[in-house]
């Protein structure tokens, strides 16, 4: 099989970059691994950023979500028993997020891709990108247990973290920046409205608590756990009872509603960077080439921004015979995913409680809350950082 742009794997990366490609008239194939079932039940990221939501809508793509994402205008920080609410487009000159589960997202590029008849294989796993120093890229993968080669101009590697695409860039040029922390988040669903019509990020003495939601009858929650632990450990009683303690304020009005969990897991946090982002004619772009900890929510939006930066660069190329934002689409990217570490990092120091914290960092802590709650530019800078960097 011959493409232009072969597309290794069907996350919101890759699915978004083949439906940006078609909207430029660039063809492309996309590969991916597993089942459709398995990418479109995925649970994931759950908040769109501005530029991601005008994106969406931009590509076409973007009607179901504006039918049944529920759009925020403010964030709550929960310290030390008080609230205090980020009012986003007071700060921000009007920008805010949708609240627009991953596994949507995926669902509506997929059936968009379907439909639209471009071709998306699934359970096609991509083996090794081959030939990335020279004009004939290709994809060696395994399709309905034979092995075949999808041969390309130009190889994007939309495949993740685990992927294969990133051990193309010899290790020689290849420099890596990377944090563990020693904590996870077990993350719930459950059929039952959201406590708060916004989401609540908590910092308390027992660890971080985030309240968020799916819908107007589905919350999703998140507990900050030791580093490997099984969700299984947790009865769903405790999940509550551990929420309700980190959650606690001095305001009579509030109570967490509680209801049947109907998922539970666990996902480690992690900060890693992956230099360059482009060899040859090989593209990192999102998980592939970095991970934030997720506390920012800037996962899914960081693969966004590096799917349309590319697919602007390749038109550029393919229709005004320009390359020149090809060439620096390593450096444009990594701007911005270094601001979003950055950011990452900041919420996430700022909220969790690290296994061996002493009372110092714990007064840091509300230190640093107290003034991100009482400084107008302080809060300004969280606001831009969460509804996000221009693309
Ligand atoms: P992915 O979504 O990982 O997609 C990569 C795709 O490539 C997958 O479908 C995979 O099956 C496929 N693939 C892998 N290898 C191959 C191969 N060899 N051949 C073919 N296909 C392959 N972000 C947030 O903002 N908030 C969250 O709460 C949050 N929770 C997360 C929970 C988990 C467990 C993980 C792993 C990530 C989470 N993230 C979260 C991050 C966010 O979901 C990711 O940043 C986002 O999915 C990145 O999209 P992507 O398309 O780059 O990669
Ligand atoms: C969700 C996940 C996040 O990482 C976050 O910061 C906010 C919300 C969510 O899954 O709803």
């Amino acid at each position: 099989m011959r493409t232009t742009v072969g597309i290794i794997g069907a996350g919101p990366a890759g699915l978004l970059l083949a439906r940006l490609l078609q909207n430029a008239g660039i063809g492309s194939v996309v590969l991916e691994s597993r089942d459709r079932a398995y990418v479109e039940r995925r649970q994931r990221a759950g908040i769109l950023e501005q530029g991601t939501v005008d994106v969406l809508r931009a590509a076409g793509v973007g009607a179901r979500m504006d039918r049944e994402g529920i759009p925020h205008d403010g964030i709550e920080l929960r310290f030390d028993r008080r609230r205090h609410r980020v009012d986003l487009p007071a700060l921000t000159g009007g920008r805010s997020v949708m609240v627009y589960a991953q596994t949507e997202v995926c669902k509506d590029l997929i059936e968009d891709r379907l439909t639209g008849g471009g071709p998306l294989l699934f359970e096609a796993e991509a083996l090794a990108v081959e030939g990335a120093e020279t004009d004939s890229p290709r994809v060696r993968y395994r399709h309905e247990g034979r092995e075949a080669v999808l041969e390309c101009d130009y190889v994007v590697g939309c495949d993740g973290f685990w992927g294969v695409a990133r051990t193309a860039i010899p290790d020689a040029l290849s420099r890596t920046y990377e944090r563990t922390y020693p904590f996870g988040w077990l993350g719930i669903l459950a059929d039952v409205a959201p406590s708060h019509d916004e989401l609540v990020y908590a910092r308390s003495d027992r660890g971080f608590a985030l309240l968020s939601m799916r819908s107007p009858t589905v919350t999703r929650a998140y507990l900050q756990v030791p580093e490997g632990t099984d969700a299984d450990d947790w009865a769903d009683e405790e999940i509550w009872d551990e929420l309700d303690r980190r959650l606690e304020v001095d305001d009579p009005g509030w109570r967490l509603a509680r209801g049947p969990i109907t998922a539970k897991s666990v996902t480690p946090m992690r900060s890693y960077v992956h230099e360059p982002m482009r060899h040859g004619r090989l593209f990192l772009a999102g998980d592939a080439a970095h991970i934030v900890p997720p506390t920012g929510a800037k996962g899914l939006n960081l693969a966004v921004g590096d799917v349309v930066t590319f697919a602007r660069a390749l038109a550029a190329h393919l229709d005004k015979g320009d390359p020149a934002l090809l060439g620096t689409y390593s450096e444009t990217c990594l701007r911005r995913v270094w601001q979003a570490e950055r950011f990452s990092y900041a919420m996430t120091t700022m909220l969790h409680r690290a296994p061996d914290a002493t009372a110092f960092d714990d007064r840091i802590q509300l230190a640093r809350l107290d003034r991100v709650t009482t400084s107008r530019a302080a809060e300004t800078d969280l606001a831009e950082a969460y509804t996000g960097f221009p693309f």
